[in-house]
C-alpha cells in the first residue's frame, strides 16, 4: 500500500503551524514520473559535461568530501577572485532559492511590501506569503517591455525590498540598464534593498556587479545551477555589502551547502572554459531553434537566458502543441495566463544538435496540434 495515507483525515490533535502558512500553498517538485522525458522545461544544463571534466571531478572526489563537515574556503576565494570582490562581500547559499530564502528572513517583516515583476520567479509570491508581506505586482506590457515610469512611482515608503530577476524568468527580457540605476536610486532615497537576481549569467551577458560598490543597498544573486551545470547539487551566493550578508549569515543553516557541491563548483570555476563553451553552444542552439521556428509559421520572441519563448498561436494552441510535444517525449513549459506571455511556450535551449532534433519533433508537433 506504498500510496496510501497512514494518516487517514481525522479532527487534528496536533499544534496549529505558524499564522502565516495557512496562507502558503506548494506542490512537490517534479519526481521519477519525468525520467522517461526529455526535459527542456526547467532551464537546466541539458547536455552533459566534457569528458576531461567528469574525469578531474572523479579524480578530486576521495573520501574526505563525504566523512569532513564542508569547508568554504577554497570556493570563497576562487568567487571572489572571479568576481574582483572581496571575500567579505561574498556568502555562499544552498541555490540562489536559498540566499532569497535567508534574504526574506533576515529582512523582512508582517506587512512589508516587496516589489517584483509579474510574471516572475515563482518562489518570490510564497516567500512573500511566508512573511505575512504584501507582494507589489509589476505588470508587463503586452511587448514584455516595462513602464518604467509606474515602477518608480510605486517604489514608496513601505516598500522593504526590490526583486529583480534579471533577465527575469518567464519573461526572458533584461532590465534597461538606465532604469536599474534609478530604480537602485529611488530604492535608496526609502531605505529599500534591491536584490538583482542574475540566475540566467552569464547566458544574458549583463551584471550589476560592478555597481554594488556604489550602492550598498544592492544584493546580487547567483547560482551555479544554470551556465554552470550544477542544479543537482544546490549551490549559489549572494554578493553585496559585508553588512547586509551579515545579517543572511545570521540566518542560514549550519553547513548548509555541501562539500561535493564545493568540489564541483570550485571545479567549474577553475575551468571557466566549460561555462562559456556551454554559453556558446546555447546562443548557438537558440539560433538554429529561433530560425526553425520562424520556418514553421510561429513567433520565437528573443530571451537573455537559455530558453526561448515562441509563440505558437499563428498555427496552433500552446496546450495542444505541449500535450503533442509530451506525447513525443518532451517536456516545455507553458501555457502561461500573463497577456505578454500569451499564446507562448517556453523552451530550454542546448547544444544545436539537440536543438535541431526537437526542431523536426516540434513540426510533427504542431502539424498534429493544428
Ligand atoms: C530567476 C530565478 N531565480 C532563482 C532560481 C532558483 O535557482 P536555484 O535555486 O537552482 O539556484 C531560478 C530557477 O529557475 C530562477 O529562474
Amino acid at each position: 500500500m506504498p500510496n496510501e495515507s497512514i494518516h487517514p483525515v481525522q479532527e487534528s490533535i496536533l499544534p496549529e503551524p505558524a499564522p502565516a502558512l495557512a496562507h502558503v500553498t506548494r506542490v512537490r517538485e517534479a519526481g521519477t514520473e519525468t525520467l522517461p522525458f526529455i526535459g527542456l522545461d526547467r532551464n537546466e544544463r541539458v547536455s552533459p559535461f566534457p569528458g576531461w571534466f567528469m574525469e578531474k571531478l572523479r579524480a578530486a572526489l576521495t573520501s574526505e568530501t563525504l566523512n569532513r563537515y564542508p569547508l568554504r574556503d577554497r570556493l570563497h576565494r576562487l568567487l571572489s577572485e572571479s568576481l574582483r570582490l572581496p571575500e567579505e562581500n561574498i556568502l555562499l547559499t544552498p541555490g540562489s532559492d536559498g540566499a532569497l530564502k535567508y534574504l526574506f528572513q533576515a529582512y523582512v517583516r508582517p506587512l512589508d511590501q516587496i516589489m517584483m515583476l509579474d510574471p516572475s520567479y515563482a518562489m518570490y509570491p510564497v516567500y512573500a506569503r511566508m512573511h505575512q508581506a504584501e507582494a507589489v505586482l509589476i505588470p508587463y506590457e503586452p511587448d514584455r517591455s516595462l513602464d518604467g515610469e509606474a515602477t518608480l512611482k510605486r517604489i514608496q515608503p513601505g516598500v522593504r525590498l526590490v526583486l529583480l530577476a534579471n533577465p527575469n524568468q518567464p519573461v526572458g527580457t533584461l532590465m534597461d540598464e538606465s532604469l536599474l540605476r534609478a530604480v537602485l536610486e529611488r530604492a535608496r532615497e526609502i531605505r529599500a534593498l534591491v536584490a538583482a537576481d542574475e540566475a540566467y549569467y552569464p547566458f544574458s551577458g549583463f551584471t550589476a556587479v560592478p555597481w554594488i560598490e556604489a550602492y550598498p543597498h544592492l544584493l546580487v544573486i547567483r547560482t551555479f545551477s544554470k551556465a554552470a551545470g550544477l542544479a543537482g547539487l544546490r549551490m549559489g551566493y549572494a554578493a553585496g555589502h559585508p553588512e547586509v550578508l551579515g545579517n543572511l549569515f545570521k540566518v542560514h543553516a549550519a553547513n548548509d551547502i555541501n562539500s561535493f557541491g564545493i568540489l564541483c563548483a570550485s571545479l567549474v570555476l577553475e575551468h571557466p572554459d566549460v561555462i562559456e563553451e556551454y554559453v556558446r553552444e546555447v546562443r548557438a542552439g537558440g539560433e538554429l531553434l529561433s530560425e526553425k521556428a520562424r520556418m514553421l509559421g510561429l513567433e520565437p520572441l528573443p530571451c537573455a537566458a537559455n530558453f526561448l519563448l515562441i509563440r505558437v498561436t499563428n498555427r496552433c494552441s500552446p496546450e495542444r502543441l505541449i500535450e503533442q510535444l509530451k506525447q513525443r517525449n518532451y517536456l516545455v513549459k507553458g501555457p502561461f495566463s500573463a497577456p505578454c506571455l500569451q499564446g507562448c511556450i517556453r523552451i530550454t535551449l542546448g547544444p544545436p544538435e539537440m536543438m535541431a532534433r526537437f526542431a523536426e519533433v516540434l513540426a510533427e508537433a504542431v502539424t498534429a496540434a493544428v
